[in-house]
């Protein structure tokens, strides 16, 4: 008996590029189940854009890494997703402009084509075709990915800093002293210090043939960084993508060893996983709350992070954060909203009975800095709200769960797993400010 799963096709849209994957397998034997549960649960390999190293990404990689796009100029996109950490700064919870931890985890930005939102709480998203954010887009904004470049720009804590702050050879920030509201002059007010480096008006003459330096807007700049992350940071060149297949290549029964192949089964089937980690990246890109600590400053008075809930303001949506994308989540320790969990192995624990993994959260996993910040008075609120679907569908074995981790590991992608720690890295930039590289001693790093 064989099973034909539907064809699935998805368009992916990004910068007016259209590309088109298709998995139709015929499937016999012992696979036959697992493939089953794939079609069922909507996973198929996200190969579709080309995205190749032209004149925009240059650009988009130059501005990526230079720090004139924060206030004081000390902190660049790359300061928190740096490539050769797989796209993420390794932490907890994320250094901002002042010392001062940031609220939230870093997101790794892989195959982002596929997202429906942006951030944890999904605050930047898709509904109806329309892109909705917090405030106002600029005119000509086409993709999640664009409209997310925005915001850090304008965040005081991750770029823009604060009143007074000066730039270390003295320079005024002059973005601080702009209103917290006045998002577009922030925008012009970085378009003016870019449009003003000779090394910028050459990339960006070549970036965007036919459109004057007069004409330059905070869209471009976006664009440019959105092609820049694509390029990098799409990538299927997994165990688990040679396993499922695509357009130009035939699904490969071998790529997935044995307790690989067992975790998957499990995944998709018994462990219950696929209810949320479905689809492309393994993310249905909804929001559930399962009972993550609070850690770190949280986003109110009180210290908690509420996540969905601030932007939907729907009770249901207490504690509740976007089920992240699984691809490569054996490199980007730690996990959660807020790092809390080192070990993948317990990231995924923590599923199996999350009152119990709340209730006996271990601190001593987090850096010394935050280990007095970790909030266990709302544990019981969390606790309140956590979904009952996030436990297995019956009792996993210790060993069922290693399969479970091995199977994770066919997520990642080789060229991210052979990265040297100057990958991606430009040698200069426009502005002559120094250029983010890896840390050494990265194990002081979270
Ligand atoms: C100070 C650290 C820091 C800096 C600087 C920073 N980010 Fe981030 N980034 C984060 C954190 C933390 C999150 C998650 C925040 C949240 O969900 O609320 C994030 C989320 C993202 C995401 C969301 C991915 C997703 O799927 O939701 C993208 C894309 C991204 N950053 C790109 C950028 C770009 C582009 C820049 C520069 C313009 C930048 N970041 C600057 C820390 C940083
Ligand atoms: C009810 C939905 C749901 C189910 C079922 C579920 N997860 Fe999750 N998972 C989430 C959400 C939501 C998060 C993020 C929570 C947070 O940060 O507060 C998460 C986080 C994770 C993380 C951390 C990833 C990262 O980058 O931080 C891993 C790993 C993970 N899940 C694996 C699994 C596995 C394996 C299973 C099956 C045993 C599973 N999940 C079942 C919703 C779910």
């Amino acid at each position: 008996m064989s099973v034909r799963a539907n064809a699935l096709s998805i368009i992916g849209r990004a910068h007016g590029l259209v590309g088109v994957a298709i998995l139709g397998v015929a499937v016999t034997g012992c696979a036959q189940d697992l493939r089953g549960e794939l079609v069922a649960a909507g996973v198929f390999s996200p190969r579709s854009l080309e995205v190749g190293k032209d004149d925009l990404v240059t650009l988009g990689q130059m501005l990526f890494f230079d720090r004139e796009l924060s206030g004081s100029r000390n902190i660049a996109c790359a300061t928190c997703h740096l490539p050769a950490l797989h796209a993420g700064d390794a932490r907890h919870l994320s250094i901002g402009q002042d010392g001062a931890r940031l609220s939230r985890s870093v997101i790794e930005p892989f195959n982002r084509s596929f997202a429906t939102s942006m951030f944890w709480d999904g605050r930047i998203e898709e509904r109806d075709g329309e892109i909705v954010a917090p405030l106002p887009l600029p005119e000509g904004i086409e993709t999640l990915l664009e409209a997310q470049a925005l915001f850090p720009l304008l965040d005081r804590h991750e770029m823009r800093g604060m009143a007074g702050d000066h730039a270390e050879d003295g320079r005024a920030n002059e973005l601080a002293m702009l209103d917290d509201e006045a998002s577009e002059a922030i925008w012009s007010a970085i378009v003016a210090r870019i449009v003003a480096i000779e090394g910028y008006r050459a990339l960006l003459a070549s970036a965007f043939p036919g459109v004057t330096i007069e004409d330059i807007t905070i869209v471009h700049l976006a664009r440019a960084i959105a092609a820049f992350e694509s390029h990098l940071w799409e990538l299927t060149d997994t165990s688990f993508d040679r396993f499922l297949g695509s357009v130009s290549n035939p699904p490969d029964e071998g790529a997935m060893a044995e307790p690989e192949r067992r975790g998957a089964e499990l995944f998709f089937g018994d462990a219950g996983c696929a209810r949320c980690h479905s689809g492309p990246l393994l993310s249905d890109g909804a929001f559930h709350a399962i009972g993550v600590p609070q850690i770190g400053p949280g986003r109110d008075a009180l210290h908690q992070d509420e996540g969905r809930f601030a932007v939907t303001r729907d009770p249901a949506d207490r504690f509740a954060f976007r089920t992240p994308s699984l691809r490569n989540v054996s490199l980007t320790a730690p996990y959660m909203h807020d790092g809390a969990f080192v070990r993948l192995e317990d990231a995924v624990r923590h599923h199996l009975d999350p009152e119990g993994s709340l209730a006996a959260y271990d601190g001593s996993q987090l850096s010394p800095d935050l280990q007095g910040q970790i909030h266990f008075e709302l544990s019981p609120l969390i606790a309140a709200a956590i979904d009952p679907e996030v436990r297995p569908l019956r009792a996993l074995s210790d060993e069922e769960l290693w399969d479970v981790v091995f199977f994770l590991g066919t997520l990642s992608s080789q060229t991210e797993q052979a990265l040297g720690p100057e990958a991606g890295i430009p040698r200069s930039v426009p502005s002559g400010l120094p250029v983010d590289a890896p840390p050494s001693g990265l194990e002081q790093r979270p």
